[in-house]
């Protein structure tokens, strides 16, 4: 075998999730279901792969994503295959292959997997993410607009992202689009000299692009270019104006913000961002928008839909230096004695049946030994049971921060433990 020996390293842009980090993914994963469970959300798995064609087709092929950032391969059938590199055109797949659109309306579909872009790594941005993310499809209501951004807001701040702002913009509809075209163009064609051909292919494949290109040239150049929200049509500006009137209702607030385009051909009318301030030049900890066109171009009925991504790994760095609610262990059972252990995990199981986090010591550890550990999970009490307290049928419940001990007859133990 070449190479034995030499220490293995996970791939270039991806990282190991270690315990400590664990921990807060489970708070900011177990907020978002229970969020999604309140807004009558119900759980959707796609496969992580799906034939190149959902996301050329879904996606659009002027995206930087379909353009250079999908890990797209064959396999040995000749197939051509592609990591999931964002969710929602899995979910409109899934929805269109299942006649979906049969069910009641709108279908609410949450999900929570990684993400694969072959994007350059830099603190906040990976090739391998994980997103908790929704899709509301069936309805053009500027409502459910509203009562998404709601969802993703609420999870962000009952988790407490700090620094949080909400960018409001919209992609209008095909006669916004067809309107704002030629006027962007005719904008960029006065500035064409300054850019280099990679620019030039989207000014002709999607001029729209250009709004998020992070290019100085081509920055300079969109410096004024008229935006989409500027020249919303009748049908559009209505859309927009409930959504903001919607989002007011309920105290959200929100900056509008016209170079808002996003990196999906999929959008329209509404489109939005949550940023933190804690996070560089990588801000964004969700976003999304509605897409009334992506289940036609795969394929199904018209069903407008709507939804967002947030990014779990972006959240947990916005969290950073934020205290942490719970963690640690409810208690740690310690039997010092070996004619005893045989007892041991049967009152340990009994307490976690209970409901509590438990934790006992599984190497024959001394007394002083297991108080240590103990006390390193953060445990806040430990039930010792050694042979003194066998005779007297009690444990001796110590706080572990106090030091304060109390005899707790057996019988008594877990009701005691678990109503504390
Ligand atoms: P997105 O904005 O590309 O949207 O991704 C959603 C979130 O995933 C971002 O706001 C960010 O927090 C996180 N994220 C994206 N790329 C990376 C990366 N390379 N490393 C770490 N985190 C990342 C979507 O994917 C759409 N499917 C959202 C949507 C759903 N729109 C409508 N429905």
């Amino acid at each position: 075998m070449s190479g034995a020996g030499r220490r293995a390293a996970a791939p270039r842009g991806t990282r190991d999730v270690l315990p400590a980090e664990g921990r807060v993914r489970e708070r900011i994963v177990d907020a978002a279901r229970e969020a999604f469970a309140r807004h009558a959300y119900a759980p959707i798995v796609t496969p992580t792969f799906e034939e190149t064609e959902v996301f050329v087709r879904g996606v659009g092929t002027s995206t930087d994503v379909v353009r250079k950032e999908m890990y797209t391969f064959e396999d040995r059938s000749g197939r051509s295959l592609t990591l999931r590199p964002e969710g929602t055109a899995p979910v409109v797949r899934a929805f269109v292959e299942h006649g979906m659109h049969k069910l009641p309306l709108p279908v609410k579909l949450w999900y929570l997997a990684p993400m694969f872009r072959y994007e350059a790594p830099q603190s906040g941005r990976y090739r391998e993410h994980w997103q908790f993310g929704a899709e509301a499809i069936g309805s053009a209501d500027p409502l459910l607009d509203v009562e998404v951004i709601a969802l993703l807001g609420g999870i962000l701040a009952g988790l407490g992202v700090p620094g949080l702002r909400l960018r409001l913009g919209s992609m209008g509809d095909a006669e916004t689009r067809a309107a704002h075209r030629p006027l962007l163009l005719e904008h960029l064609e006065a500035r064409a000299a300054g850019l280099d051909e990679d620019a030039r292919a989207r000014m002709r494949d999607n001029p729209l692009r250009l709004f998020d290109s992070k290019d100085p040239a081509v920055r300079e150049a969109m410096a004024g270019a008229p935006t989409l929200l500027e020249h919303l049509s009748p049908r559009a500006r209505e859309h927009h104006e409930r959504v903001r009137e919607g989002l007011e209702r309920l105290g959200i607030g929100y900056e509008e913000d016209a170079s808002l385009v996003r990196g999906f051909d999929y959008y329209t009318m509404t489109v939005f961002e949550f940023t933190s301030d804690r996070l560089g030049a990588q801000s964004a900890v969700g976003g999304g928008g509605r897409y009334d066109g992506l289940v036609e171009a795969l394929g199904g009925p018209p069903a407008p839909g709507v939804g967002f991504g947030a990014g779990i790994e972006r959240i947990t760095l916005a969290l950073e230096g934020e205290p942490a609610p719970g963690g640690g262990l409810d208690c740690y059972v310690a039997v010092p004695d070996d004619a005893l252990r045989p007892g041991l995990l049967p009152l340990v199981e009994r307490l976690r049946a209970a409901g509590l986090r438990c934790e006992t010591d599984l190497r024959g550890r001394s007394l002083k030994a297991m108080m240590r550990h103990a006390a390193s999970l953060g445990a806040r009490r430990a039930v010792i049971i050694g042979p003194r307290e066998e005779e007297q049928g009690v444990a001796t419940v110590r706080d572990m921060r106090t030091g304060e001990q109390e005899a707790v007859p057996l019988g008594e133990l877990v009701d005691r433990l678990a109503g504390a």
